[in-house]
């Protein structure tokens, strides 16, 4: 095998043509699930993959799978990837690096001369972000079996279209019940992604290895209280839902400041309200809260209180609730075994590396209920993410690609 060459232009030059392909003017990114950006998005990817003559196949939900076969077809293959959806307002990185890195991996393993023992898969999840339909995750819960097809079914985007409406439109016609992957179906996961978080690059540190992925939970809460003219209803007669709404969002804040761990994170990223006229009282509200710990056990404390408080201050204010959790997940624990693997190679690469959990959800968190798993980190500037100036390097991305290259090397060596 010749050295690895990573070639770092192309890289970025495709990282940034990716990132033109967004519903929104640059700097921002924005790829919704099954929007035509993310369609076109995908096509983008698929074009690197045959380029690479990996074969493709996408499944009844979307997912993609670029395959590098390897010459013991009987072995279960080595998996890497990551996806390309993008909440509204992000950057050009979260994602994409473990998707377009790990096609320059195996670009870099393949001009090296490298013949796999066994296939190397590149997956590009579908809809990791919970932007159409408030989960996240929702390709990997899917190939886990972690989310029942009952629910995924009865998912509705807010103009009430279903998942079978989007899919089928995204030209997936398969069952749903076929994604689910066999138990062997792969011998391990391995994820590039930025960091997300200040850490490695307060450290000084250009890698960190995942050791745990913190658990995530997702509510949503619909309330109708009752609307009318801003002048001429007084304050005695309202049932305001903007405002009960209000206190919610303040109490999930200090639910999550009260556990006791210093973990706890609570956040109401969606608060939409009807009619949504200046003079005009809110009668409809819908908040969407996202709410994380690295223990469950602290996580579902907030979670209960919430749902408490929730209903005494709709209670007190005369507006109904509608409180759903659409998922509380558990943490996922890295195997140790791949995660000494990314320290070694970090090792002989020279490379300081840093263990770590990953606060972020991705789709290694339900592929750890498939195969083994890890997650290798690079630093992102000031540790922004899910905002348009997300920032890495090039030198720090092929840091990154440079060690999931020869981790997949000695996987499916
Ligand atoms: C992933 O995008 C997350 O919200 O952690
Ligand atoms: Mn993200
Ligand atoms: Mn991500």
């Amino acid at each position: 095998m010749n050295p690895l060459v990573i070639n770092g232009q192309r890289l970025q030059r495709e990282i940034d043509e990716l990132a033109t392909i967004s519903e929104a003017p640059a700097p921002v990114v924005t790829r919704i699930l099954f929007s035509e950006a993310d369609l076109r998005g995908r096509a983008f990817v698929k074009k690197i993959c045959s380029s690479l003559s990996l074969k493709i196949r996408s499944d009844a939900v979307g997912n993609l799978f670029a395959r590098w076969e390897g010459f013991d077809k009987k072995l279960p293959a080595i998996a890497t990837g990551s996806h390309i959806d993008a909440i509204p307002n992000a950057g050009r990185y979260d994602g994409v690096v473990g998707v377009l890195g790990a096609l320059e991996a195996i670009r870099a393993l393949q001009s090296s001369g490298f013949k796999p023992r066994r296939a190397i898969e590149l997956i590009v999840f579908t809809a990791e972000e919970p932007t159409r339909f408030g989960i996240g995750c929702l390709g990997s819960r899917l190939l886990a079996g972690s989310l029942s097809l009952d629910k995924a079914r009865a998912l509705r985007d807010r103009d009430c279209k279903s998942l079978e409406h989007w899919r089928k439109r995204g030209g997936c016609n398969g069952r749903l019940n076929s994604v689910r992957l066999a138990r062997n179906y792969y011998a391990g996961f391995v994820e590039l992604h930025i960091e997300q978080g200040p850490l490695l690059e307060r450290a000084k540190i250009p890698i960190g290895v995942v050791e745990k992925i913190a658990a995530p939970g997702t509510m949503h809460v619909e309330l109708t209280g009752v609307g009318g003219h801003a002048g001429a209803m007084l304050m005695p007669d309202r049932h305001d839902a903007a405002l009960a709404g209000a206190e919610i969002a303040l109490a999930v804040e200090q639910a999550a400041k009260t556990t006791g761990s210093r973990d706890t994170v609570g956040t109401t990223g969606v608060f939409r309200i009807e009619p949504g006229a200046v003079n005009s009282v809110p009668c409809h509200a819908w908040l969407e809260i996202d709410l994380r710990d690295t223990q469950v056990k602290t996580r579902d404390l907030a979670l209960r209180r919430i749902k408490k408080t929730a209903m005494q201050i709709c209670k007190r204010r005369g507006v109904k609730l509608k409180f759903s959790v659409l998922n509380a997940d558990a943490p996922a624990i890295c195997d140790s075994g791949l995660v000494e693997l990314v320290a070694g190679v970090c090792q002989e690469l020279r490379l300081p590396v840093k263990r770590m959990i990953s606060r972020a959800y991705h789709d290694s968190l339900f592929m750890a209920q498939v195969c083994p798993i890890t997650m290798i980190f690079i630093p992102c500037r000031g540790g922004v993410s899910h905002r348009p100036d997300e920032y890495s390097s090039l030198r720090q991305i092929k840091n990154g690609v440079a060690v999931l290259a020869r981790t997949l090397a000695r996987l499916a060596g």
